[in-house]
């Protein structure tokens, strides 16, 4: 199945470190960073695994869960967990899916066949709420993925979620947005009364604190 944007998040179950889940079940209210790593006892997943687990107090604060997956069994997730706290110098604090049958990492085409046959890429999905499937990137195996892009894409999805602004190039949080493009000047003029830098009629720009 080829997942697109907008579409639902397929549910599933599973066996996990922290036991059998059912993912709609497990996600709840919360976002949720559902991302894949080739194999368990590998060096970039456990610098990835132990980064992830450093950023539970920024997913906190923005209502996020994370949850991992590769295709090795419970049992050597178990064992990897020891050796990604002795050499990341943080335990991992969130499940990782057990997926020796490839169920879950074919419902979410995380196996790229040209690329390897048998172990899942570098896959990870934002999946907000209402299981709604907002963004997914895929890195190559060798390449370790940058979480803080994850994060400050959740931020630009929150803010643009609840204001009518679009988020521009590298933007982070605290700067400029651009008025989103279906509210007309009129309804700008509601939603934005102190005015807008306008370069072009297209390119609105508010501080973020007026969104
Ligand atoms: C790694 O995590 O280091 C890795 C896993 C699979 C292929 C290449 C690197």
């Amino acid at each position: 199945m080829t997942l697109r944007l907008g579409d639902t998040a397929p549910d599933f179950q599973a066996e996990s470190t922290i036991g059998p889940i059912r993912f709609h079940e497990w996600a709840g209210d919360s976002w949720t960073v559902l991302f894949s790593h080739p194999r368990d006892f590998t060096p970039v997943c456990t610098t990835e695994l132990g980064y992830v687990a450093r950023l539970a107090p920024e997913f906190a604060r923005r209502g996020v869960k994370a949850i991992g997956l590769s295709i090795d069994p419970v049992a050597s997730h178990q064992g990897w967990l020891a050796d990604i706290k002795e050499t990341q110098g943080q335990a991992v604090n969130f499940p990782i899916i057990a997926d020796p049958d490839r169920k879950v990492a074919n419902l979410y085409g995380m196996i790229h066949p040209a690329h390897d046959e048998v172990y899942t890429v570098r896959t990870v999905f934002v999946i907000d709420p209402k299981k709604t499937l907002r963004l997914f990137l895929t890195y190559p195996q060798t390449t370790g993925r940058n979480f803080d892009e994850i994060v400050r894409v959740i931020d630009s999805l929150q803010l643009t979620d609840a204001h009518r602004v679009a988020t521009p190039v590298n933007w982070k949080p605290g700067e400029d947005v651009i008025i989103a493009g279906s509210v007309s000047d009129d309804e700008a003029k509601q939603l934005f009364p102190q005015g807008w830098q306008a370069p072009k009629p297209y390119l609105r720009i508010v501080k973020q604190s007026a969104a």
